[in-house]
């Protein structure tokens, strides 16, 4: 098939080329013309594992192209993905207006019967909205398909090619078929094709992220209850995740849920349901929860000192992206942990393996910015600190030298936003490590 996706950031990307790995002609077009120029020079915008390899491949094969220029072209696609963003406005509700640019964009080449494949996550009802407002533009049939995303940063070309599900949205038999022969090829492992009316599958998208989200609330929760009567949350998780009704994923206490999309969505579900007039708790409580969370932890760093001491004090902060496998440090708990910290009168001294490009450009115009310095590697960044923070769960921010950390770091103190460590083992080494719900070691220290 030939295929046009427009926007191409992380999901419209990785859409486009994934299409054309399966045999696809697939035009990706983007307003931004730097973005269309490092493609074509084969770089890539967004860091994310595999989709280099995919977008060279195929762009020499002839079966992915780029442009910023809205053209005649698209009249050979039959199916047009609309993957651009959807930013949340400061009122909560997602803004669409790009959505609608982009088709009023491609609106004057269009002349024969086209899908439209809602990938863009849209308030619950923008199907219809659209349905509505293409009928009167567009002389020509046409339909419009929402086919929500699950994609995970860090994994989104696995994801692609082997889904959980897919969910297609849409009434019309021809166009549910004509998308159900697109991913067939990729649910031959038997994982399912939904195919259900467009409202139904644009909740999906939101009731998936809310519960991905309740679960980590539930469990950082958990973690400060188990915290203030000594219970240890790593026996509480496995005692709760062998019950199936529970499950064992998304159960890992951490600095909260971040990223592009669970807090997005989230506050768009809250304003969907307030706009509706209907009374459901569970997204502000989730959002609440997680803001709390957050604030908890840079709390327990700051009392662990005093505010006033806190001041004199360096901090080496490991992990700045959202979580690992990414440089996103959108919505990021690490970027939340820390203003916080940096806010209270520390110095900290930030690395992350791939996401301190991007934090060097979003601390820059920062008014705390005087109190961030950057290091060049995770050890380099303990050197003159007192302490230790982790907040991202990288891999190999998971066995370190502790001999070395509790040698360098003057307090012998981590803070492990991730639960990483078992604080019996680094009490071996003279490291008091304070984590989220897990009471402090009992044995003695075998390191003088
Ligand atoms: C999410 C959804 O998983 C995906 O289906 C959707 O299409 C886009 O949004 P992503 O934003 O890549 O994907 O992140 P995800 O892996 O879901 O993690 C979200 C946040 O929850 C991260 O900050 C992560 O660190 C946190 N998390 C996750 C926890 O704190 N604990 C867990 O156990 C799991």
């Amino acid at each position: 098939m030939n295929i046009t996706t427009i926007g191409l950031g992380y999901v419209g990307l990785v859409t486009a080329a994934c299409l054309a790995e399966l045999g696809h002609t697939v035009q990706g077009i983007d307003t931004d013309p730097k973005k269309i120029q490092m493609l074509k020079e084969g770089q890539m915008p967004i860091y994310e594992p595999g989709l280099r390899e995919l977008v060279s491949k195929n762009n020499m094969e002839g079966r992915l192209g780029f442009t910023s220029e809205y053209c005649d072209d698209i009249e050979h696609s039959l199916l047009i993905f609309l993957a651009v963003g959807t930013p949340t406005n400061k009122d909560g509700t997602p803004d669409i207006s790009a959505v609608y640019q982009s088709l009023d964009s491609i609106i004057p080449y269009i002349k024969t019967y086209k899908i439209f494949v809602l990938k863009s996550t849209v308030p619950i009802g923008t199907n219809e909205a659209i349905k509505k407002y293409l009928s009167k533009k567009l002389k020509s049939e046409f339909d419009v398909v929402s086919n929500p995303e699950f994609l995970k940063e860090g994994t989104a070309v696995q994801d692609f090619m082997k889904p959980d599900r897919i969910v297609i949205g849409t009434e019309n038999i021809k166009s549910g078929e004509i998308m159900n022969e697109l991913y067939s090829h990729l649910t031959r492992n038997g994982h399912p094709i939904y195919t259900m009316d467009p409202v139904s599958a644009e909740t999906v998208k939101y009731a998936s992220n809310l519960m991905l989200a309740l679960k980590v609330s539930f469990i950082n929760e958990l973690s400060l209850l188990c915290d203030s009567i000594g219970a240890d949350i790593r026996r509480v998780r496995e005692g709760i995740i062998s019950d199936p009704r529970i499950g064992s994923q998304f159960l890992y206490p951490s600095l909260g849920f971040g990223g592009s999309c669970l807090p997005k969505d989230v506050q768009a579900i809250k304003h969907f349901a307030s706009q509706m007039g209907i009374d459901i708790l569970i997204p502000e409580a989730t959002l609440k929860s997680n803001e709390k969370h957050s604030k908890w932890f840079i709390n327990k760093v700051i009392n662990h000192f005093g505010s006033e001491k806190f001041k004199s004090k360096t901090l080496a902060i490991w992990g700045i992206s959202f979580k690992a496998g990414t440089d996103d440090i959108r919505e990021s708990p690490a970027v939340r942990v820390i203003e916080g910290l940096a806010k209270a009168g520390a110095k900290l001294r930030l690395y992350d393996p791939i996401a301190l490009k991007n934090a060097k450009n979003y601390f820059s115009t920062a008014p705390y910015k005087d109190k961030i310095e950057y290091a060049t590697s995770e050890m380099d960044s303990i050197k003159g600190s007192d302490a230790l923070v982790v907040c991202t769960e990288w891999l190999q921010f998971r066995n370190p030298a502790f001999e070395k950390l509790s040698s360098q770091l003057k307090d012998k103190v981590i803070f492990d936003g991730r639960n990483l460590y078992d604080p019996e083992k680094l009490k071996h080494f003279g490291l008091n490590c304070i984590s989220i719900g897990i009471p402090p070691a009992k044995v003695k220290s075998k390191v003088s």
